[in-house]
């Protein structure tokens, strides 16, 4: 049996290590091909705005869009402003009306919250027990007024996959924006912005093996051609819409993890489903009572979100800790106790969202670590139900 490097990591939701390719060919961007990509008239800065082309070629390739349809942000977060509050804004005088969904990743709720505030009108959508929302839903809450539709590709807490391309056909026969914050689901699910008929979308390097603090959004370039009203002012790059010297060496990162993904996407999505099957039917051989968080089939092959009744998820957290590396609901508000959003969202209590934890599988888990997992888990499961008299 291999060495197992323990504690294991399972927690890709949350973020991925730098895959060694991406850093490899990161590297010289840091010091020998040092040049601001925007100075173009010499030599460093020529060779460093060759390399963002590239990226920009890698980066829009998978999604099936146009290079120039691409531009570079600091990470998904800064992307879903944009295209949020920018579409609010270049389109005010056509309405005011947004439509988003109640499991949407704070970066896309409290950007809709922030233009309410602001005097606009938002709606948002529930979801059903799997976390789906109802495309028919979506088309009755449209209005006359609606300028914007933002509803995510993949949930990041319970890895349910929206039906994206019902949702942007809906809005295009309806003249509306669509928006899809696909974080997740770049890089893990294939997605086709054209056949998908999505007009923004936001990605981000550091959930596909690339660097943190670098992202980008997708921006429809015709059919229809979609103008965005910037947020941010300065030198004017990134078409006006990101002003701000580009992250060289994290742009050249997130064209390499792209370019990975995109070759080994569907060997590891084939991967990953097997080794969540095969957990989740340990976990109900183990503790025949646990609750599958999110949809069984329209959901991300590498995540498990599970919930084992009467056990605290920060307890069973704790005694993995030295183990395996997971979390409790979602990592980027982890340090609050609230109960996750999305779980009271799809129906849990209050009480049984705080039994729910997460597996993201990731790059350098093996089948001797999935074995591993499985076996430590039932252990500490027992431990817990022995002391706790379940
Ligand atoms: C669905 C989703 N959207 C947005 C983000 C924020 O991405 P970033 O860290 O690149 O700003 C995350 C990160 O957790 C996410 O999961």
């Amino acid at each position: 049996m291999e060495k197992i490097n323990r504690p294991i990591y399972m927690d890709s939701h949350a973020t991925t290590p730098v895959d060694p390719r991406v850093l490899e060919a990161m590297l010289p961007y840091f010091s020998d091909i040092f040049g601001n990509a925007g100075s173009i008239d010499h030599a460093y800065g020529a060779v460093a705005a060759e390399a963002v082309k590239k990226a920009r070629e890698q980066c829009a390739h998978p999604l099936n869009a146009h290079p120039e349809e691409i531009i570079f942000t600091s990470g998904a977060t800064e992307a879903n402003n944009i295209a949020i509050l920018g579409t609010a804004e270049q389109y005010a005088e056509k309405g005011d009306h947004i439509i988003t969904c109640v499991t949407e990743h704070k970066a896309v709720l409290d950007t809709c919250k922030h233009l309410q505030k602001t005097g606009k009108s938002v709606t948002f959508l529930p979801v059903d027990q799997y976390g789906l929302v109802d495309p028919g839903q979506v088309e009755d809450a449209i209005t006359d007024k609606t300028v914007l539709i933002s509803i995510m590709t993949a949930n990041n807490e319970i890895g349910t996959i929206a039906p994206i391309k019902e949702i942007g056909k809906i809005a295009h026969e309806h003249g509306v924006i669509f928006h899809t914050d696909a974080a997740q689901a770049v890089g893990h699910i294939s997605i086709d912005v054209k056949e998908m008929n999505i007009d923004l979308l936001s990605f981000s390097g550091h959930k596909i093996y690339g660097p943190k603090g670098i992202g980008g959004l997708y921006i429809r370039g015709s059919n229809p051609r979609v103008k965005l009203a910037p947020i941010v002012f300065g030198g004017g790059q990134e078409k006006g819409l990101r002003s701000g010297t580009l992250n060289v060496p994290g742009i050249v990162g997130l064209g390499k993890a792209l370019a990975v993904a995109e070759k080994e996407m569907a060997k590891e999505e084939k991967q990953y489903r097997k080794w969540t099957t095969q957990m989740f039917d340990a976990f109900k051989d183990a503790y025949p009572s646990v609750m599958l968080n999110g949809h069984p089939t329209k959901r991300l092959a590498h995540n498990l979100n599970v919930c084992f009744p009467g056990i605290e998820s920060k307890a069973l957290i704790h005694l993995l800790k030295d183990d395996v590396s997971i979390s409790a609901g979602s990592a980027c508000t982890t340090t609050s106790v609230e109960p996750s959003h999305v779980l009271l969202a799809i129906g849990r209590t209050e009480e049984e969202s705080h039994w729910a934890v997460r597996f993201g599988l990731g790059r350098g888990n093996t089948e001797e670590i999935i074995e591993y997992t499985i076996i430590t888990l039932k252990d500490d499961l027992n431990k817990i139900k022995k002391i706790s008299d379940i």
